[in-house]
This record gives structure tokens, C-alpha cells and sequence, in this order.
């Protein structure tokens, strides 16, 4: 440490010679002056630590150097000398800030133990004020905005940040509590962290809250708090320091709304589409994909797309990622993916990282199931009419050789006599011609080239014409069902070929019936709507006779139903079918200009549905009216159903009826799917028949979920069949296929109503 430094100021010149030259002795660096003003200048040109002042000087009296020295030296410490006359100006000298007073004489040691007390303090003062001024110094200028709280929240001391941050005056501001700055909503938290910064269980608190300007705006702020404690009388503050962290809080945001505002985009894309890395794994699916597997987003576990999509261990051969990864190119695919429940059109793109890095691909997914089912539906009727083109051109050219074949026989036979032995082979010629005739009426009837004799027809009365006949052509033991809409049913129609469609059914139904079973016919009037036709590609939008035709014969599979109504098609053995028999009906059916669907399923049975056009009804007011009366409704539906037409289908009209519609291609995925939207979902209608798990255990599974939730079955067979098999109560509601628009809003809406 430098040397102490001193002044004497003392009149008596050989005390300031021997006192100086002591102090120096004992390691002080020691000056002198002998009068008041010399001695102040000195100071100022040369401060002291502590200066010595005999009160008796000649200039001015030593209380009012020592005033002096207070005021203008205020880190210096005075030692007042006095004689015994003047003790009292002496204690009013320590009054006014002297260290000490020492009375002459005195002895040295007591004087330079003075002096070191003095100093000790001196350096102790200047210490602490040192530091004090640089708090200040650090409080004022802190580029954070400070503030010093009492025990009572109320501000004691404020920074002129804190002034900027929130906009008020120095003076505003320390008249306010800190509550009064700060948005309460965010402070909850402050209370039991200041009570353990209280009990020092940590040093200080932080948090992000939102702060209040005077304007009232509100802006982000990070406040320390900690505790500090006056050194003087112990009472604690607390010391809050805030920084402005809105411009951060604002580019967080900013990343949050465009991450969201992606999310949303990518789920608002009605295609599913998912993100697959190079590893197969999938990192992301829209919402559209989620939905259609039935999951929820968290569901994927680490698996790979095509154990996902397909069940397999490997990727596929047509798997276009693989090919991507192969080549770094965009590929696409058209695929069935029963999973998703239809056809679809995939098409992936690269996706690179940042760092320009493949990372791997976009995958979009474009249901095409309905371009393709109407592809396979024109392609079913352009090849329907090309083969009733070629079998018209040959039928007709046919009939006329016929015609010459039978004429000449009839000549032949006419110029012979009763018993020619010739004359058992020109019947054979007759009969056998005969025979070749009804060939070629068939096919001109499946060509549409038949004459009709059309009439306003009563289909119910068509039925019941032909019941007897249909009667005798069934076996006994086959139980033969009629119901018949109450109304007429006027088509215009050539009876006799309608009679001769059922014949052909009939004989149909009654090869397909091993055992003992069950035929019925129904008529009824139905209203198409313009999305039916648009659907199922056939007819205008309108009041139809819908007759039907239901067996629970050996039913078909799915590549004999595609072909049954091809001329010449049958399973049955040789000789025993010609396979015209539906060929015939078909013709006849759009002659009609009806149409006619056929719904089997192997081991169950086959129902036939005849649509022919009413009469006498402006189609456009039909429409109209039935408009009005449709009933709607907003509820949550489940629709399960695999074929992807007929749920598409129920989708659009119950949609177009305000209701909101989740769909399920198979009975697991129904129950998923139901599962996962219970609460929502007021009604389920589910198919009979479909793969993976039946409408009936579909139902059943729903039930224990949420017992007593309504359900309609869908099936392609009347509800009789199902009764009769017990596999379904009484009191289950039915609609069947292909469904018709009003019966399927009526059932919704009652059924929901009651
Ligand atoms: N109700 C049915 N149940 C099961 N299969 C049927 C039914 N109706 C038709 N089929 C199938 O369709 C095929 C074609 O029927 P279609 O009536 O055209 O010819 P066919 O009965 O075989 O011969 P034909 O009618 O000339 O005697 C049948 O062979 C049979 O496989
Ligand atoms: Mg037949």
C-alpha cells in the first residue's frame, strides 16, 4: 500500500518541523503548512488522507478550514489539535465531521495511532463509496431496464431504461407499484419463487412474462429477480432487472405461425399425402392420409411404408420410391391399395434437406378408384355393345338364310307324300332350324334388335301375370316370395319380354338353389338422384319401377358376376345352358331403356335389380319437389362399406344432406375409425359383407364401445334373406343396394329421430 499522506496545519513552526519529521520517521508521507489558506491550497494541489488542524490559526479559525476541507474533500479525514482553552470548539469540530481532537500536549503514539485509525477509516469510506458509485454508475447506465422493490411492491428506485421501456417519467414510474407494469396473468408463478429467494433456497428468479407500457400496450419481457439487503438498517428489496425480449417472442411466433400455416396447408390438401425418408420410414402424413388409414398421427411406430400400405416385408415391384432411390428421379404409379381402400395414382417428388442433401420423397396419392370403375364400366358397355353389333349383324343375316333354309324345307315337305321315306329327315331339317330360329331371336334380342311392342305397362301387374308361370318353372320345395308396391307402377314396356326377363331369373335362381330355398320378387317406386346416375354411369335422374329379384342360391364370385350378362357365358356344363338367358334380359332391360345391376356373394345368394323409367312424370318436377322434402341433418355418420362406388356414393348424398361422413372400407377399419371418434359419431351404417371383419361383428365390437348406437345395414340382398338365416334380429334396419337416395335420408333421419 502507498504511503498514508498527511498535512500539518499549524501555526507554531517548530511543532510542524518536529511533528513532520516524526510522522516521516514512521513511514508517512508528511507535509506542512502554517496557516489556513496556505494549507487548503495545498489540499488542493496536493490531497491528503488525513489532514491535522490546530484549531488557533493566524488567517482563519481551524473550524472553518475543517468546514472546508468537509466540504470540498469529502474522502478526507481531519484530526482536530487543540489547546485546553478551546475543548469546546474541539468536540463541535467532531461534530462537524472531524475524525478526532487531540489535546496539547499529546503524546506522539496517541497522535499517530489517531492518525492510522483515521486512515483506516478513510480507506474504508473511499472503498465504499467507490463501489456505490459504480452500482450507480451500473443501475443508471444498465442496458437492462432495473428497478429496486420494497417489501410492499412498491418501486424504490428505477433505471432510465426501465423509464424507455415503459414510457413513463423517473417520477411516474417510482410513484407505481411493480403489479401496476406488469400483466398479472404471467406473475402467478412469482410468488412462491420470491418466497424461497427470500429463504435463499436459490440466488435468483427468472421469467418471461409480458410487461404493460403506460400506452397499455403489452410487450415481452425476461425479468432476474433477486434479493439484496441494505448494509445499513438489513431490510431486503428486491432487485428486478428486465429485458426487452419482444423482438424475440416475435420471430419465435413468427416461426410458429409458419410451421402451423405449413401444417395447415399440408393438411388441407384433400390427397393423402405423406413424407418417406430414404429408409422407407414415414416421417409425415396429412391429415387426408390419417384419416384414411384410420390412425392417429402418432401411430406409424417406426414402420415402414409398405408393411404399412401393403403387409409386406419388402417394398413392392412397382414401389416408386424404390425407384426413386435407385435413380434419383420422380416416378409414378397407378396401385390398388386395399388399404386405403381403392385405386390410386401415386406420384413421388425428391425432397432435399437444406444442406442439399437427399433426404427423401413427397408422396402424393390421387384416388382414382372412380375414374377407374367408370373406365370398367364404359369398357363393360362398349364391349356389350360391340358384341350385340356383331351378334345382331350375324343373327340378322343368319335369319334370312333361315328363312331360305325353312322355306325350301316347307317345299320340299309339301311336295312329298304322307308316308316318303324321305320325309323324317326334312323334319329333322324343320325342327332342327326351328331350333337355329330361336338361337337367332335371342341374340336379336340381346342386340336390341328385337321388335317391341311398347305399351304403358303396370310392372306389378307384369308380376303377378307371370306368377303361376314362374311357379311351375321353380321347384316346389323352393319358398317363392311376392311383395308389390301398393301403387301402380306404369313403365312403357312390351309385356311379354318383362315376363320373359323373370322366366330367365327365375331359371337362374332355381339352378342356383341346391337345397331347400328361397326366391322372391319386389316392385317399388324410386327416385335416382343425379349423383346415382352420374356414379353408376347409367340413366337420368327421376321416378324409376325398381323391381327385384333376390335369391339365396349359390351365389357367384366376382369374375363370374363381371360376365354374366356376356352372350354365350355360362357355367353350366355343356348342353345344359346356353349362357343367352341374361344376355337376353340384358337386351331387353335396355330396350327398356332400364338398366339392371346384379349384387352376389358366393355361398349366400344373387339379387337382380330391374330400373325402368316411369311414365307420366316430368322428371325435373319430381325432382324439384323431392328436393324440398328430403330431410337432412349436421350429425356425424360412420359409413363403412368396401366397395369404393357405393360408399363414395352414400358419402356424397348424405353430405349433400349437410351430415358429416367418415368413411371405413372394411370392418376393422369401421371399428378403428369408430373408436377413435366415438363421442362424435351418432349412427354407423355399415355393410353386410365386406372383408377383414362382417358388418355383423363390425356392429357387434361398436356396440360394447358405445352400447345401443344406432346402425343401418347395408346390403346387396333383401333383409329377408338375412332374417331367415337368423344371422340378424328383427327390428335391424336395412338398406339395400345400389342405394337410392330418399330411402337412404329417410332411414338416416328417423332413425336418428327416434
Ligand atoms: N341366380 C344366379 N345365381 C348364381 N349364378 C347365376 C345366377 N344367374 C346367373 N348365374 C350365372 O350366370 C351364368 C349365365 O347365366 P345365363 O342365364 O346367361 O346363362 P345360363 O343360365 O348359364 O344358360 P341359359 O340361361 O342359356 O340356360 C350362369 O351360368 C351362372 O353361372
Ligand atoms: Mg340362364
Amino acid at each position: 500500500m502507498d504511503k498514508p499522506r498527511l498535512l500539518i496545519i499549524d501555526d507554531d513552526a517548530n511543532l510542524r518541523k518536529t511533528l513532520t519529521d516524526i510522522l516521516r520517521v514512521r513511514g508517512f508521507e508528511a507535509s506542512a503548512s502554517g496557516s489556513g489558506n496556505e494549507g487548503l491550497a495545498c489540499l488542493h494541489e496536493n490531497p491528503a488522507d488525513v489532514v491535522l488542524i490546530d484549531l488557533g490559526l493566524p488567517d482563519i479559525p481551524g473550524i472553518e478550514v475543517l468546514k472546508r476541507v468537509r466540504a470540498e474533500f469529502p474522502a478526507m479525514e481531519a484530526i482536530i489539535i487543540t489547546g485546553k482553552a478551546t475543548l469546546d470548539s474541539a468536540i463541535e469540530a467532531v461534530n462537524i465531521g472531524a475524525y478526532s481532537y487531540l489535546i496539547k500536549p499529546y503524546e506522539v503514539e496517541q497522535l499517530i495511532l489517531n492518525i492510522r485509525r483515521a486512515g483506516e477509516k478513510q480507506r474504508a469510506e473511499n472503498a465504499l463509496r467507490k463501489s456505490e458509485e459504480q452500482f450507480r454508475k451500473i443501475f443508471a447506465e444498465s442496458p437492462l431496464g432495473m428497478a429496486i422493490v420494497d417489501g410492499g411492491n412498491r418501486f424504490v428506485k428505477v433505471n432510465g431504461m426501465l423509464c424507455r421501456m415503459l414510457g413513463y417519467s423517473e417520477e411516474e414510474l417510482v410513484a407505481l407499484s411493480y403489479p401496476d407494469i406488469v400483466y398479472m396473468e404471467d406473475s402467478k408463478p412469482d410468488i412462491s419463487n420470491i418466497r424461497s429467494l427470500f429463504k435463499r433456497r436459490h440466488t435468483y428468479w427468472k421469467n418471461e412474462k409480458r410487461c404493460v407500457r403506460k400506452s397499455g400496450e403489452r410487450f415481452w419481457v425476461n425479468v432476474t429477480t433477486s434479493v439484496i439487503v441494505d448494509a445499513v438498517d438489513g431490510n431486503r428489496y428486491l432487485l428486478k432487472m428486465l429485458e426487452d425480449i419482444s423482438k424475440r417472442k416475435k420471430a419465435e411466433q413468427a416461426i410458429r405461425n409458419a410451421k402451423e400455416e405449413w401444417e395447415r396447408t399440408f393438411d388441407a390438401i384433400i390427397d393423402p399425402v405423406m413424407i418417406l425418408d430414404t429408409d422407407y420410414q414415414v416421417v409425415k402424413a396429412n391429415k387426408a392420409m390419417m384419416a384414411k388409414l384410420g390412425m392417429i398421427r402418432s401411430g406409424f411406430d417406426g414402420l415402414r411404408c409398405y408393411q404399412i400400405f401393403h403387409g409386406t416385408d419388402s417394398p413392392p415391384p412397382f414401389c416408386p420410391h424404390a425407384q426413386f432411390l435407385a435413380d434419383g428421379q420422380p416416378h409414378s404409379t397407378e396401385v390398388d391399395i386395399p388399404r386405403l381402400g381403392g385405386h390410386f395414382l401415386v406420384v413421388i417428388s425428391p425432397l432435399y434437406g437444406a444442406d442439399g442433401k437427399l433426404q427423401g420423397s413427397i408422396h402424393f396419392a390421387r384416388d382414382i378408384s372412380e375414374r377407374k370403375s367408370l373406365e370398367r364400366q364404359l369398357r363393360h358397355a362398349q364391349k356389350m355393345e360391340a358384341i350385340g353389333t356383331l351378334a345382331g349383324g350375324i343373327a340378322h343375316d343368319f335369319n334370312n338364310i333361315l328363312t331360305a333354309i325353312i322355306g325350301y324345307a316347307n317345299l320340299l315337305e309339301m311336295g312329298m307324300v304322307a308316308d316318303d321315306p324321305l320325309a323324317p329327315h326334312v323334319e329333322g331339317i324343320l325342327s332342327g332350324a326351328e331350333r337355329a330360329a330361336n338361337l337367332t331371336g335371342s341374340l336379336l334380342a340381346f342386340s336390341r334388335k328385337q321388335e317391341m311392342k311398347l305399351g304403358p305397362v303396370d310392372i306389378n301387374k307384369v308380376v303377378t301375370g307371370v306368377e303361376k308361370m314362374l311357379r311351375r318353372l321353380i321347384r316346389e320345395d323352393i319358398e317363392f316370395n311376392i311383395s308389390l308396391d301398393a301403387e301402380e307402377l306404369t313403365v312403357m314396356a312390351d309385356a311379354p319380354q318383362l315376363e320373359q326377363v323373370l322366366m330367365n331369373f327365375a331359371a337362374n335362381s332355381r339352378d342356383a338353389i341346391t337345397d331347400n330355398g328361397m326366391i322372391s320378387i319386389g316392385t317399388r317406386l324410386v327416385e335416382l338422384s343425379r349423383e346415382f346416375s352420374d356414379l353408376h354411369a347409367f340413366g337420368e335422374p327421376g321416378r324409376y319401377a325398381l323391381l327385384t329379384f333376390t335369391d339365396n342360391g349359390a351365389g357367384m364370385d366376382e369374375m363370374t358376376r363381371m360376365r354374366i350378362f356376356d352372350p354365350f357365358f355360362t357355367t353350366k356344363e355343356t348342353g345344359k345352358g346356353t349362357g343367352l338367358g341374361l344376355a337376353v334380359c340384358y337386351g331387353i332391360i335396355k330396350q327398356h331403356n332400364g338398366f339392371v345391376t346384379c349384387y352376389s356373394e358366393p355361398g349366400t345368394g344373387t339379387t337382380f335389380k330391374i330400373y325402368l323409367p316411369i311414365i307420366n312424370e316430368t322428371a325435373e318436377v319430381g325432382r324439384a319437389v323431392n328436393e324440398v322434402q328430403m330431410p337432412r341433418g349436421t350429425e356425424t355418420l360412420l359409413l363403412a362399406e368396401d366397395d369404393v362406388m357405393t360408399r363414395r356414393l352414400g358419402r356424397l348424398l348424405l353430405e349433400n344432406s349437410g351430415y358429416h361422413v367418415i368413411e371405413a372400407a372394411n370392418g376393422e377399419e369401421a371399428v378403428a375409425n369408430f373408436s377413435e371418434l366415438k363421442d362424435e359419431i351418432s349412427l354407423v351404417l355399415l355393410d353386410v359383407i365386406m372383408p377383414r371383419m362382417n358388418g355383423r361383428e363390425a356392429y357387434r365390437r361398436i356396440d360394447l364401445l358405445k352400447p345401443g348406437i344406432k346402425a343401418i345395414f347395408i346390403s346387396g340382398y333383401t333383409a329377408d334373406i338375412f332374417k331367415k338365416e337368423e344371422l340378424f334380429e328383427e327390428g335391424f334396419n336395412f338398406l339395400s343396394k345400389p342405394i337410392l337416395r330418399k330411402d337412404l335420408l329417410v332411414t338416416v333421419r328417423n332413425l336418428l329421430d327416434s
